[in-house]
């Protein structure tokens, strides 16, 4: 089932019209029937009456709803609360993508995420003049970069325009290969001036080997449920339920105008917990789908009957890549650990930043 472009409608609050200060927020509710998360019974420091409310835009788009019930339990807390104007901005290309994906379109959306060629997308409701205090840009990883939805929102002129000079906090929903995708949006977002102070990276709890099989399986079939000893796909119910914690505490720094500083807002929450072992596959992954994207995107644009035949070579180098280099490259990891410690360590603190994988304020808003 694909998920409501519309999913997020009734969350929207145009900012030409935001709500009086004090005014009571409307019940929590969406056009689902599905009941948003009550207030937490954390202790919130109420909104002072006469506070201008702190605008936060959320950006959406997803595919089988994995990342929208991530954003959804971020954005529950800041939506009930008085004190904070949620607008979410919902992605649209203007020529969908498929779910479940035929496998040949899944593949041809390689070569354009690999270098990151954004599609048109359906004009945005915003027109990039509006002033929003936070920014929080949930995405998904599609062939180690950002899904084409997303890139396609960081290249955007209204895009470009929300995000400068904002600070921005990332929120990745992804199978379990994110660094090189980070990579990437960090820079889109420095390119738009935009300043990242937080990063949450959920991945898919099941084991490399077995979710290479039931990722692809869930995205071109639909099925995600655990088959031949092999757990489900995706992330589990108890992380998208505790990824709460996260809009529990972006709530309370915006009460506290800590987005003004240098965050990280998200720290002591586990937020990010990097595998460093991964960053060799996905370091050579990146290069491959880089060259043979090239190559492919010389035999036409997306669609072309004229990819096809590279796409099928490809898909065969790819499998034989997968099933070789990554076991390989994870067996030589294992008998090299003691020298190469320093350096994963080094990998680890790199991209475990800047909200780290610490988890001292859990007690706090881990529900
Ligand atoms: C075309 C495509 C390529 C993907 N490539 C990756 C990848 O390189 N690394 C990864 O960890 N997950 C990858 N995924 C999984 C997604 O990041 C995500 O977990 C899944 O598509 C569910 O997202 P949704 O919220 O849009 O439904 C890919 C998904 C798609 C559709």
């Amino acid at each position: 089932m694909s998920a409501d472009p519309g999913y997020f409608a009734t969350y929207h609050r145009l900012l030409q019209h935001p709500p009086k200060a004090g005014a009571v927020a409307p019940p929590p509710g969406n056009d689902n029937g599905r009941p948003l998360n009550d207030p937490a019974p954390h202790p919130v420091k109420p909104a002072s009456p006469s506070a201008t409310p702190k605008r936060v835009l959320l950006i959406h788009y997803s595919q089988t709803g994995q990342l929208s019930a991530v954003a959804e339990q971020i954005a529950a807390p800041l939506k009930a609360d008085p004190g904070i104007d949620l607008h979410v901005e919902t992605l649209v290309p203007l020529t969908p993508y498929p779910y479940p994906w035929p496998f040949f379109r899944f593949l041809d959306a390689f070569p354009e995420s690999a270098h990151l060629v954004p599609p048109p997308l359906q004009p945005l409701s915003l027109t990039g003049d509006e002033h929003f205090d936070l920014v929080i840009l949930p995405y998904q990883v599609w062939f180690l970069a950002p899904s084409l939805p997303f890139t396609a929102f960081l290249k955007h002129p209204v895009g470009r325009r929300l995000l400068a000079g904002k600070p921005v906090v990332t929120v990745i929903a992804c199978r379990n290969m994110w660094l090189s995708a980070h990579e990437k949006v960090k820079a889109l977002l420095d390119e738009a001036g935009a300043r990242l102070i937080d990063n949450v990276a959920l991945i898919d709890p099941g084991p490399t080997l077995a979710t290479f099989i039931t990722t692809p399986r869930w995205l071109l079939s639909g099925k995600k449920d655990g088959f031949w000893g092999m757990p489900a796909a995706g992330l589990s119910d108890d992380q998208v339920r505790r990824s709460r914690r996260f809009g529990l505490a972006l709530r309370d720094a915006l009460h506290t105008h800590r987005e003004q500083g240098p965050g990280p807002l998200l720290d002591g929450l586990a937020a990010a917990e990097v595998n460093p072992s991964l960053y060799f596959s996905e370091r050579a992954g990146t290069r491959s789908f880089f060259i043979w994207g090239k190559l492919i995107r010389l035999a036409g644009g997306p669609g072309r009957w004229t990819r096809r035949p590279l796409l099928a070579i490809y898909v065969v180098f790819l499998i034989a890549m997968i099933v070789t280099l990554v076991p390989t490259s994870l067996a030589l990891q294992a008998l090299l650990r003691p020298v190469m410690r320093p350096w994963l360590s080094r990998i680890r603190d790199r991209f475990e930043q800047p909200s780290g994988s610490a988890t001292h304020r859990l007690p706090l808003y881990d529900e």
